[in-house]
Parts: C-alpha cells; structure tokens; sequence
C-alpha cells in the first residue's frame, strides 16, 4: 500500500485522467494532496465518472491527443512533473479489431510519444523521477495456462489490443535502456505495470462485462453472456491504482534502478473465476434472480484462461489485494444504486476510496498483532 505523506505536494501527470481507472486515479492523488495536470481526449463514454465526480475542477485538465507530440511536450514542459503515470490508450479489444490502425498508433507511438516528451524535457534539466506506464495482463503470449504468467514470461497478444500493449511494453524497455539507464547521464526510473479485469463503480464501457450487467440489471432485460466459462483476474480498481502509486514510491524514492522493470498487480488466485460466476454475484448482490442468454460463437479469438502471479509485487513492494471480488461487486452495487438515486457522486467516490485506505490499515494491524 502507498504511503500517504509521500503524496502530498507532489507534482503528478496523468495521461487517460477522463478515463474509469485515471478518473478514480485522479481523485485519490488529489485527497492525498498530490497537484495533478491531466492530458486526455474527452471522456470515452457518457455518463462518466470524470464528468460525474467532476473531477475537472480539482486538476489542471488539458484536452490532448498523444498522437500529438508538439501538444503533448508543451504541456508536460508546463506541468514540470515530479512522477508520471501513463494509462491513456485504445483498451477495448473488439474496438481494436474494428480500428487496428488506430490502436497501434495510440497505444505503441503514443507511447513513444509521452517517454521522447520526458525525454527531451529531461534534457532541459526537469526533474521527472519516475514513470509508471500501464499495459495489461494480455500482453503476455497466451498459452492457455491454469497458473499465473510472471513479469518475466515472454510477450505475445493475439489481437492487435493485446499486440499494441505487448509492443508498448518493448519501447518502454527500450527506452530504458536507451535513454534512462544507469550508464546515461538521465535519472527517470520507468516501469511497467499489468493489471487484469479491473472493475468499480463509474465504468460505462459498452464492451465490459460489469457495465453491461448493470444496464441489463436496470432495463430490465436479459443479460447476453459471451464465453462464460472464460477465466480472468477480477479486481477492484483501488487495487492495481494502489500497486501503481506504490510502485512510484519505490521509483521515485530509491537511488538505483531495482524498482524500473515490469510489475504484475492481480487479484488473489481465488478471485481468478469465471464471467458466469461474476455474472451472477452481481445479480445477487443487486438484490435479483440471474436472467442471462447464452451466447456461444464469439466475434473475436479470445482467450479462455488468464491469470496473473504477483509473488514479486507482493515480496518486493509489500503490495498485495485488500478487498475480495465479493467486496468489490457489493462496492459496484452501492455505487451504482447511489448514482441512481442522483447522490453526489464524488462524495460517494471519496468514500470509497477512505473505506480502501481505512480496510487496508485495518488489515496491516490485524497483520502486525499476529
Ligand atoms: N479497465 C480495465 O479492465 C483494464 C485492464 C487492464 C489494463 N487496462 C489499461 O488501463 C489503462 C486505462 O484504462 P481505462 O479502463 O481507464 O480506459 P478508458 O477507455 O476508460 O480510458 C482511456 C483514456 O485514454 C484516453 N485516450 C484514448 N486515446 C487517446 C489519445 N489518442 N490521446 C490521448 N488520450 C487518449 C481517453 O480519453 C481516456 O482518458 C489503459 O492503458 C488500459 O489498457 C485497463
């Protein structure tokens, strides 16, 4: 878990602040008392938790693409950050089989773009001491495993989403090695982070599961269920956000470059279940009997097995998962029953966040008197 002194007064980008996991991420740095400059397209979907926490009005917001370096270094030169955290990107799946093109070129050269920016910056004499750039679990070569892939197992992606984060990962080694190693004159320590399914209250993305059960869940109607047998890490976004800020800790604060490589953060083994069994927690913590539709023929090659081993993060950054994939779909239902009855949504949010940080202390000292 972070530390929440460290935060504060601290200068932090975001890029893919208007996005579900930088919204929320955006909220907790700045209840930690962090100063966030945010760089995005508009909000991916509508409603959104940027838009309904209004979180533009506790950051400095700038509309960018990362397509655009000129725009992006001037207003990365502007914010003169302290950390990093890169989590803009194309992130659906089914969205990148339909703009292949698009997803390569936001995902791989928009990368490329944020670290030349931090980059040329460094060598005007900035002081940027870590980023974090945040992939995903499907950038591992899938083989269809029932244990955890570690951060050292190859890379792979058999859909251009999967491909462009995999590649994403490379020129962040890259660069590394390049441009930010011990043996040049630069000091940014840059790492990698792969989270699995992440899931919590203010995502409306079309293409996910948990988004889509709700809406069946308030019209009405019945849930159309895709490979439901498939098995994925399910984690509430508190948990890999809190891996995230952990692991800028550790880069910002050590001397060497231990800390820059690639980090796993996923759920416990237990919470690695199938969409079925999501499907139907859901319905019951929302207080109703499943109504689902089998779907069998998937548009798109899928995988069917997909979990994460975090022995590493867990020995090495003392991070590990605080609420279970029961406790995050009972967090979902309040949230969204809350967003329904038209409470302020970022007060709910905070709360949320408060109620993670307040479990995770809890668990430390329960911990601690063993
Ligand atoms: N949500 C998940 O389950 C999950 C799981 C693993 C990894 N991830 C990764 O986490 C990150 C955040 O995911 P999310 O769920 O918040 O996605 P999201 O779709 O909610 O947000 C994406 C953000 O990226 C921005 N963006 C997209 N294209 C851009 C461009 N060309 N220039 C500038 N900004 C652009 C959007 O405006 C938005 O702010 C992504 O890198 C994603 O691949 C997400």
């Amino acid at each position: 878990m972070m530390n929440r002194h460290f935060w504060n007064g601290k200068k932090v980008f975001i890029t893919g602040h208007t996005g579900f996991k930088g919204a929320w991420l955006s909220l907790w740095l700045t209840m930690l008392g962090a100063k966030v400059t945010g760089y995005a397209l508009t909000p991916p979907t509508s409603p959104s938790l940027f838009e309904t926490a209004k979180i533009d009005q506790l950051i400095d917001s700038h509309k960018g693409n990362l397509n655009d370096l000129k725009h992006l270094q001037q207003v990365l030169t502007a914010a003169n950050p302290d950390i990093v955290f890169h989590m803009a990107a194309q992130p659906i799946v089914g969205e990148s089989y339909r703009d292949p093109v698009g997803t390569f070129q936001t995902n791989v050269m928009g990368t490329v773009n944020l670290l030349e920016a931090i980059r040329i910056l460094d060598r005007q004499g900035a002081k940027i001491r870590a980023v974090v750039n945040v992939t995903t679990d499907k950038c591992y070569e899938n083989k269809e495993w029932n244990w955890g892939y570690r951060e050292n197992e190859p890379l792979g992606g058999n859909d251009p989403y999967s491909a462009s984060k995999a590649c994403s990962e490379i020129v962040t080694a890259a660069y590394r090695k390049s441009f930010f190693g011990q043996e040049s004159l630069e000091r940014v320590a840059i790492a990698s982070a792969r989270a699995g399914n992440v899931i919590g209250g203010g995502d409306w993305s079309e293409e996910r599961l948990i988004p889509q059960c709700l809406e069946a869940l308030i019209e009405k109607k019945p849930m159309i269920l895709r490979k439901p047998q498939a098995i994925r890490p399910w984690q509430h976004v508190l948990e890999p956000l809190s891996g995230y800020l952990r692991l800028a800790e550790k880069l910002y604060e050590e001397d060497t470059q231990f800390y820059s490589e690639a980090w796993n953060f996923g759920p416990d083994l237990e919470d690695c279940v199938e969409v079925g069994s999501v499907v139907n927690r859901l319905y019951t913590k929302w207080g109703e009997k499943p109504n689902l539709k089998h779907y069998q023929t998937s548009m798109y090659k899928e995988s069917t097995m997909l979990m994460l081993d975090c022995s590493k993060s867990k020995r090495l950054l003392d991070w590990k998962p605080i609420w279970n994939l029961d406790q995050a779909l009972e967090k979902i239902v309040v949230w969204m029953k809350d967003y329904q009855n038209n409470a302020p949504m970022r007060d709910v949010t905070i709360k949320q966040i408060n109620d993670y940080m307040d479990d995770f202390d809890k668990r430390k000292s329960s911990n601690e008197s063993v």
